[in-house]
């Protein structure tokens, strides 16, 4: 790209780039202001953690309505930091039980097993494949310490009977937002429902940095750990720059450990991209919205062979991407190599059943009563892209695509 063309919106080119070929499943919503975002951190050669940082992480906290956010280099990362923090506060053990949904992406529970935590497996709802509230108590033994909601594909957990539930048996809620960005559950906004939320700024979500990720809570105490952990798990808040204390007399505060940390910061370039991203993400789900709706609107006749995930009247999905399950579970894949045969891309809903994953299988956890719904889903789902991008011919491209398949699989 020449200098010349910065000036112009990115974005006007897109149906350029979007041929038929390949309606995929995410684009960045990029304009010349995520350029010129990035030049300037260039040009002032803030490449690391800095300022932007700071901005991006106390608009996106206001955007919530939370008090913190600390930005991280990953969705991944922000699981890891956070649940390493709530053991640094003792609001966790090594051993204790979190409750999560079998269906998910890996490092909804990697950093779980990373840490000495045992995760339990609850089956998701058929619904909106998020977990089944109705399971939780269940779920709950004497180890129990949180649950650990993911809003799956943009669509919001029940959070109404998730706190309820936590409250009754004194546990803690987390949730992960990281395919969620601005999903409302009863008017509110996901991510500000419980003690601390995870959030992923991956090319594929949403919003995005490119990799990145976020951490919110209102939690003063937490928000330092969080903070700590996050870089090198040094001392945070500096009055003295040489200490006095007895035991560690001399010492550089800025080399003063406090925490045992990891280095998960994300730099200012990523952040002035984030800080674009943020201005936009409401007017991106009003369109992944209409799309969604375009979409599931014109599917209806196939109700048949497919089923579409549905949203309460009280939820606004963020559309991540748009899920379906093929009813005749033998014919995702051919569907899926159709698909993808007429440029339309698919993916299937993340790690399916997580507990049967090679990663996972010998790892200590529980798994609660059966998970049928999640190996269901493991087995017919899929998504495809909803994202802004996409304009009404690419979106009846994908129903003539669907139309297509079923006439002549159903003759
Ligand atoms: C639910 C969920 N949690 C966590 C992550 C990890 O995010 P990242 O890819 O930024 O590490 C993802 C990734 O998409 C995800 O879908």
């Amino acid at each position: 790209m020449n200098l010349k063309n910065l000036k112009k919106p990115i974005d006007k080119k897109l149906s350029k780039h979007l041929k038929f070929k390949n309606i995929s499943v995410a684009y960045p919503y990029f304009n010349h202001k995520e350029v010129n975002a990035v030049l300037d951190s260039l040009l002032k050669l803030r490449i690391s953690q800095g300022d932007k940082t700071k901005l991006f992480e106390k608009k996106f906290a206001d955007f919530h309505n939370v008090k913190y956010g600390i930005a991280v280099n990953s969705g991944s990362s922000a699981n890891l930091v956070l649940f390493a923090a709530l053991i640094k506060q003792k609001k966790l053990r090594v051993g204790d039980e979190i409750i999560v949904p079998a269906t998910t992406f890996a490092t909804v529970v990697s950093p779980l097993y990373q840490l000495g935590l045992v995760p339990v497996y609850v089956d998701i709802e058929s619904k909106n494949w998020n977990i089944n509230p109705e399971l939780i108590e269940g779920a709950i033994s004497k180890k129990t310490k949180a649950i650990f909601t993911v809003h799956t594909l943009g669509f919001p957990s029940n959070m109404n009977e998730i706190n309820k539930i936590a409250k009754r048996k004194k546990l803690f809620v987390i949730e992960d937002c990281c395919e969620a960005h601005g999903a409302k559950y009863n008017n509110k906004i996901v991510g500000s429902l419980s003690l601390a939320s995870t959030f992923s700024f991956f090319v594929a979500h949403n919003i995005t940095t490119g990799e990145g990720g976020m951490i919110l809570t209102n939690d003063k105490k937490l928000q330092q750990d969080v903070r700590s952990i996050r870089e090198f798990g040094r001392l945070l808040n500096i009055k003295k720059r040489f200490s006095t204390s007895a035991k560690m007399k001399n010492y550089d505060s800025r080399y003063m450990f406090m925490n045992m940390g990891y280095n998960l910061r994300l730099n200012d370039i990523s952040s002035s991209i984030g800080i674009e991203q943020l201005k936009k993400l409401k007017s991106i789900n009003i369109v992944r919205r209409a799309n969604a709706k375009y979409l599931s609107d014109k599917l209806s006749s196939l109700k048949k062979h497919i089923y579409i995930p549905s949203v309460n009247k009280n939820e606004k999905s963020a559309y991540y991407g748009y899920p379906f399950m093929v009813k005749n579970s033998n014919l995702r894949n051919k569907l899926a190599k159709y698909l993808e045969d007429n440029g339309i891309e698919t993916r299937a809903i993340m790690g399916g059943c997580l507990p049967d994953q090679p990663a996972f299988v010998n790892q200590k956890h529980r798994i609660y009563n059966n998970l049928v719904n999640s190996r269901i889903v493991k087995n017919s789902g899929i998504f495809i892209g909803i994202h802004s991008a996409l304009q009404k011919k690419h979106l009846d491209k994908i129903v003539s695509t669907f139309e297509k398949f079923f006439k002549v699989i159903s003759k």
